[in-house]
């Protein structure tokens, strides 16, 4: 059966308003970074060669960097609707992150970016992950900031966030503070900050490094892993 794509729903409204709104606040170099995410890719995945996967591509607003860094970018993604606007920004192909349609030990490097938070379990997705890199191959995460994001949280004040019971739940919600944002329109899992990091871990990733990003309290955070050197393929 398809999995269903709620982002072929709003994928006009993604690229033309919500990333429109977020390119307005671009710097001199050309890329914008409201929420620290470009700078966390900057510094976790760096510099490379070979082709960098990135599950849950979007619209390919991450291509451009990922190719300056000198990675070839290949986007995958379960909404068409998304798709469309990433085709002349990278290769792109329709696939699901728990099924992806490539053979063990394909990549160099792998990334997501703002995508945990649409899986209904991220740990299929990260296991398929870390089978399509090569071993030693690097993974980056970039996702929405566990503690200080999601449907307990009201941000509305930038100064104080209000932080009210719910943290711990894990759950699904369309609960936001704004209509202006994502959540409200497709939903988002929260996963507390110790079950994402002991996912990766249980997924069979080393973990490197971590970052957050966004001010003045932060809204993205981070991870560089590597699927471990001495992994069989
Ligand atoms: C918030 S968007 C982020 C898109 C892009 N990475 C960016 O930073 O703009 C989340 C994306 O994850 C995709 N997605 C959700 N579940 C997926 C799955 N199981 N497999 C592949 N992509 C998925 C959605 O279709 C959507 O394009």
């Amino acid at each position: 059966m398809p999995v269903a794509a709620p982002y072929d729903e709003i994928a006009d409204w993604y690229e033309s308003v919500f990333l429109a709104r977020q390119r307005a606040d671009a710097g001199p170099d050309g890329f914008a970074d409201a929420l620290g995410i470009d700078q966390a890719l900057v510094e976790l995945l760096g510099t490379g060669e070979g082709i960098c996967l990135e599950v849950g591509c979007g619209t390919g607003i991450c291509a451009e960097r990922v190719r300056q860094l000198g990675w070839q970018p290949v986007g995958v993604d379960l909404s068409s609707g998304m798709l469309r606007h990433a085709r002349g920004r990278l290769p792109v192909l329709r696939a699901d992150g728990g099924q992806l349609p490539f053979p063990t030990g394909s990549f160099g490097a792998a990334m997501t970016v703002m995508v945990h938070t649409d899986l209904p379990d991220y740990a299929p997705v990260l296991t398929e992950i870390r089978r399509v890199l090569k071993p030693g191959g690097v993974f980056v995460h970039i996702g929405v900031h566990p503690c200080f994001c999601g449907g307990f949280a009201n941000r509305s004040d930038a100064d104080g966030i209000l932080i009210r019971p719910g943290y711990l739940d894990g759950a699904w919600t369309n609960d936001s503070w704004t209509d202006q944002g994502i959540r409200d329109k497709v939903g988002a899992t929260h996963l507390p900050l110790a079950d994402l990091v002991n996912t990766m871990i249980r997924t069979g990733f080393h973990l490197e490094r971590m970052t957050e990003g966004g001010q003045p309290t932060p809204v993205v955070l981070s991870a560089r892993a590597r699927r471990p050197a001495l992994d069989g393929v």
